[in-house]
């Protein structure tokens, strides 16, 4: 068969640099996919798809390519050499391609969706390397969200803070996808779960107590009470979380949505013993072993915000104003 017979047209979301300025727009377009695969190769129908910060990351710096790193599809037709799934198997993606051991980590994670083509289009070819069965407790929207929040999750506590049960955490920035699931994972291990918000009004599952973030933590926490501190906001926070943490605890820094410098004083960390880790994403065994925990306990992210495919502007507008919690998906 030639390629014109394997061809078909399919709708997808392209991030396209306008001529003569450096402005970007978002567009649905019609392009083809050659449905021909390559021996280890599936295609996949995509059913949900999740956002990430990520994606505006990509929108601002790459063009010309399909964005989206997170989604769940069905497996529509297989290579032949693949071994793993069968059509109509339920799937969700792997976006890290380059990193398959957790302890060696690339210099910089390859992401799909960005300058890589990503996944928000109506069908996807990837290799079955990058594959793996949707987890049979979550919606299609749950699992389109699940990648790269439960991954990076799955790291900050399980291989970088060594989480144990009945600890005290503190998890910043609260209302986010990677921090509620982070929280939904600790409570599995019967671990105290504070949060940090700017509205600690708030009542939030698997959370035990929120405090809000601009407060005197030594006050609202207590003095040197927190084992482990995931860290999704950065900048002055560090010299406050100096004062909650334990003796040798761990400070996870996986994000910077608040700033991106950090003032310390050095007294303050070689007095207390304080282990400041660097996170993100993870390791193809991570991921594997992070599905595992997830199935086994029922772990399901939250999705508050559903959006149709061409709404799919609102639903970046609602990423970027950053006024939701939990997690943003759409569906195809
Ligand atoms: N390293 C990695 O591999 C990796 C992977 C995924 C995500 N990330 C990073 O992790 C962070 C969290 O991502 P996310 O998608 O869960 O959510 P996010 O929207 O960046 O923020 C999570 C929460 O942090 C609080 N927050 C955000 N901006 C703030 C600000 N300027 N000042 C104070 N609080 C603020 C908000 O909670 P409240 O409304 O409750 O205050 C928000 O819901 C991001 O920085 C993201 O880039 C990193």
């Amino acid at each position: 068969m030639d390629n014109k017979q394997n061809s078909k047209i399919i709708k997808a979301i392209k991030v396209i640099k306008e001529e003569n300025s450096n402005n970007r727009s978002l567009k649905i377009i019609d392009t083809p996919i050659d449905e021909s695969l390559s021996p280890w190769e599936i295609l996949i129908k995509i059913k949900a798809v999740g956002l990430n910060h990520r994606d505006l990351h990509a929108i601002q710096n790459f063009s010309d390519f399909i964005i989206g790193s997170d989604a769940s599809g069905i497996v529509k037709k297989v290579g032949k050499c693949v071994s793993n799934f069968k059509v109509n198997d339920k799937v969700i993606i792997n976006p890290v391609t380059n990193w398959n051991y957790p302890a060696s980590p690339p210099k910089e994670p390859n992401i799909i969706g960005g300058p890589s083509n990503g996944v928000f289009s109506e069908y996807v070819k990837i290799n079955q390397k990058h594959v793996f069965l949707k987890p049979c407790h979550l919606s299609w929207e749950e699992a389109a969200t699940l990648p790269l929040a439960g991954l990076t999750s799955y790291r900050n506590l399980f291989t970088k803070g060594r989480i144990e049960k009945n600890q005290m955490i503190l998890i910043t920035g609260i209302s986010g996808g990677v921090s509620l699931l982070m929280a939904q994972m600790a409570k599995q291990l019967n671990c105290k779960v504070i949060g940090t918000s700017r509205n600690d009004s708030q009542d939030l599952e698997y959370v035990d107590k929120i405090v809000n973030t601009n407060s005197n933590f030594k006050k609202t926490i207590g003095d040197s009470n927190i084992d482990l501190i995931l860290d999704n906001l950065g900048g002055a926070l560090f010299s406050d979380y100096i004062e909650v943490i334990k003796p040798n605890g761990k400070i996870i820094s996986f994000g910077n949505s608040m700033e991106e410098k950090i003032n310390l004083s050095t007294r303050d960390l070689f007095y207390k013993q304080v282990n400041i880790l660097g996170s993100s994403v993870g390791s193809k065994k991570e991921f594997i072993d992070m599905l595992s925990f997830v199935k086994n306990n029922n772990i399901t992210p939250f999705v508050e915000y559903i959006f149709e495919f061409d709404k799919f502007l609102d639903a970046i507008n609602l990423l970027k104003s950053k006024n939701y919690k939990g997690n943003i998906a759409i569906v195809l």
